[in-house]
């Protein structure tokens, strides 16, 4: 597994992750994705086994700011389970402790017992519940985490 980073030409293989890994109205459109791997504010890493993208996870990071957010981040299904959505998580990391950050904070859906799973994996805690978050019914974790300066 490798990482690097990504761009748009990776537009399509991260619209096929998506769509292999979130319901329809839960899932970023392309339009969304296009913003993601285009705006400078934004970073995305992608993990490739052999050659071919089996994860990715986005980094918002605005310059100045003391906290960087996670806010995309999935693994083909037949990929999991390998230790890609850590690897991807520390590498958000690193980029956010080289971009000046001192948090990383995310919001997970409090059904998402993987996701949870995994960023507690690698030290992330709940800070506390949003209801509603992702609409009617749907709440989230606010979740975060001191960034390690290595
Ligand atoms: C969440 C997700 C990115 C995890 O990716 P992954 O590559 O499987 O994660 P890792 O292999 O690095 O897992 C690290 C640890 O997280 C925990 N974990 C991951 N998936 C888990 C699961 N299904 N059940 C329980 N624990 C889990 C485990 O502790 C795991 O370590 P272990 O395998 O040694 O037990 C992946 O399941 C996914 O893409 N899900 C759909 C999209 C999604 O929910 N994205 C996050 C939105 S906020």
């Amino acid at each position: 597994m490798e990482l690097r980073k990504g761009s748009i030409g990776d537009l399509a293989d991260i619209e096929r992750v998506e769509r292999e890994s979130f319901a329809d109205a839960e899932r970023y459109d392309v339009p969304l994705l296009r913003l993601l791997l285009g705006e400078k504010e934004f970073e995305t890493v992608v993990a490739t086994v052999d050659g071919a993208i089996a994860g990715y996870a986005t980094l918002f990071h605005k310059e100045g700011c003391i906290s960087s957010r996670i806010v995309s981040m999935a693994v083909r299904p037949h990929h999991r389970r390998r230790g890609i959505g850590s690897s991807l998580l520390r590498e958000l990391e690193r980029l956010a402790a080289e971009k000046g950050a001192e948090r990383l904070v995310l919001e997970v859906g409090t059904i998402n017992l993987a996701a949870v799973a995994m960023y507690e994996s690698v030290g992330f805690r709940i800070g506390g519940v949003l209801p509603g978050y992702y609409g009617e019914g749907r709440d989230a974790y606010h979740m975060d985490k001191s960034v390690s300066r290595g």
